[in-house]
């Protein structure tokens, strides 16, 4: 008991993010961050695709993530094998992508993973490993009521995938089953 503690954050806010790692500051180390908040524009077509939606899903989806670790780096790299998982998208595979749909869910988790290749390259070093992640597709309020994954099934995947994570591991793109995706 009394091991919990929420904080709340709008990630896209960078004033609440340095906020944060200020606060967090005083608990001296991070063994874990989990980068997942992120948002879907549905409906998007050719010829009605709208700036305001791709500027805000670059900033939750793909922004946020690399701000949230920059602040909280220095925490991490004082904690145990620290680990950053970013929760991504298999829409966001370049090397997987047939039609124009979810364009701004897409580009901004494409952003997303280049975000992970480029922070694993720079926090491998500090002793810090950061991985892509795919949770499959999962009944949420965004992945709706036809996904045949629950949340608790793709939490657990991703959980065992994390467990058992070694540094070496670092930069890679998995999907919650331990499967590796094409980028
Ligand atoms: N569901 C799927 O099939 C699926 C597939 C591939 C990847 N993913 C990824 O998995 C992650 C979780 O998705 P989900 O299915 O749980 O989506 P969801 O049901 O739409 O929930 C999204 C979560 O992100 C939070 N969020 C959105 N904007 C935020 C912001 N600016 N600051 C802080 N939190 C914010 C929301 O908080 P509030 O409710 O407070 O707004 C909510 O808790 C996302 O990164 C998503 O892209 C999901």
């Amino acid at each position: 008991a009394g091991r919990l503690q929420i904080e709340a954050l709008d990630v896209a806010a960078a004033a609440q993010i340095a906020a944060l790692a200020e606060r967090l500051a005083a608990r001296g180390h991070l063994d874990l961050l989990i980068n997942n908040a992120g948002v879907l524009v549905s409906g998007e077509r050719f010829g009605t695709l709208r700036a305001e939606d791709l500027a805000r899903s670059f900033a939750i989806n793909a922004s946020a993530p690399l701000l949230l670790t920059q602040a909280l780096a220095p925490l991490l790299a004082r904690g145990h094998a620290a680990k950053v998982l970013c929760v991504t998208s298999q829409l966001g595979s370049i090397a997987q992508a047939r039609e124009f749909r979810t364009v701004s869910y897409a580009v901004s988790k494409a952003a997303l993973n280049m975000g992970v290749r480029r922070l694993a390259a720079e926090l491998g070093a500090r002793g810090i490993t950061v991985v892509a992640m795919h949770p499959g597709w999962v009944r949420t309020d965004m992945g709706g009521a036809a996904a045949p994954l629950q949340p608790p099934d793709a939490v657990r995947g991703m959980l065992t995938v994390l467990e058992r994570l070694t540094p070496a591991q670092g930069g890679r793109f998995y999907a919650h089953d331990g499967s590796e995706l094409p980028w």
